[in-house]
């Protein structure tokens, strides 16, 4: 991979540097990728959600159509940016009371701008499951019930807490080839790999039910609304890693696609409009690559 904050890899024209987060309006930065004739092989991002959250500058309350006429627009932009054979994922939730807003999204993505739903991921946060229903080799015999993962409960006398989002895969074609088994898993049960034509190797298809807790951190969130670095991991995983390939988040926020990129050895580039956030995915991204002496070089 280029060395952070390197300069334009031969292809590229100059001004827009590989392995930078710019402090710029996702749509302004779009226009000048697209000037620049830099096409991307994935995108991974998190919109704001239109549910108040509390961030440094932009405000999350907009009235819902314009919201979903933004959002509409930024994706348009996204897919002139997107390479023939590219991947967009796009993680988004309703909120308990508004839960269709994610499919009003995506009926305008695909009715309006032109994406194919390849696939539907679902996020899930955290997951409860009695140990009865737990297959007989997994050892968790001993509690009634297990829970793993954190979350905040909601208070309400009517909603569930809500524990999962979904992860929208959308592609120009419907029909883009992805890397099932390098985001793959290995099978539980041994004796399978051999007896199906498909299974060659101790690895299969994940699925599209993705366990991703969010770490135990004991200080404070610097950012209200943070994905974990593997969920952006397994998204660009699933796309496939190439050589020179060139991973893209509008939303970058704190920078954790940016270090899911680094620990991937793939390029990439993002837009965040706060500079603090952009300080502390400096921050990140810095403290990272010191831990990791692999990636220095
Ligand atoms: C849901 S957060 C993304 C968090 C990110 N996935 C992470 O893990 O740190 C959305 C971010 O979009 C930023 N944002 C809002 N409008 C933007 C715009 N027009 N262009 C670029 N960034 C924007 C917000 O400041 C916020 O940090």
């Amino acid at each position: 991979m280029d060395q952070h904050h390197s300069n334009c890899e031969k292809g590229y024209k100059p001004l827009i540097n590989l392995n930078q987060i710019y402090n710029e309006d996702c749509c302004a930065f779009m226009d000048r990728l697209s000037a620049q004739k830099i096409l991307l092989d994935v995108i991974v991002t998190s919109p704001p959600y239109n549910m108040n959250k509390e961030y440094r500058s932009y405000r999350d309350n907009r009235n819902e159509e314009d919201y979903l006429t933004w959002l509409e627009n930024v994706c348009r932009k996204i897919k002139v940016g997107l390479k023939k054979d590219g991947s967009f994922f796009l993680n988004i939730a309703g909120r308990p009371s508004d839960s269709a807003l994610p499919f009003k999204l995506v009926t305008r993505l695909t009715d309006n701008v032109g994406f194919k739903l390849q696939n539907t991921i679902h996020w899930i946060k955290s997951i409860s499951f009695d140990s009865e229903d737990v297959g007989k080799k997994n050892g968790i015999h001993n509690n009634d019930n297990v829970s793993i993962g954190h979350f905040k409960p909601i208070v309400s006398a009517r909603y569930l807490s809500d524990l999962h989002e979904y992860i929208f895969h959308f592609t120009k074609t419907g029909n883009v080839k992805i890397d099932k088994l390098q985001a793959g898993v290995t099978y539980q049960d041994k004796s399978n790999i051999g007896r199906w034509k498909t299974a060659i190797e101790d690895k299969r298809d994940r699925g599209n039910v993705w366990f991703i807790p969010y770490p135990t951190i004991q200080q404070s969130r610097p950012h209200p609304a943070v994905f974990p670095v593997k969920l952006p991991e397994r998204c660009i995983e699933l796309h496939g890693t190439r050589e020179n390939m060139l991973v893209y988040d509008p939303f970058m926020g704190v920078g954790s696609t940016a270090l899911a990129c680094i620990h991937l050895k793939v390029n990439y580039i993002g837009t965040e409009i706060d500079p603090q956030y952009i300080a502390i995915a400096n921050q990140r991204i810095t403290a990272y690559i010191q831990t990791n002496p692999s990636l220095r070089e």
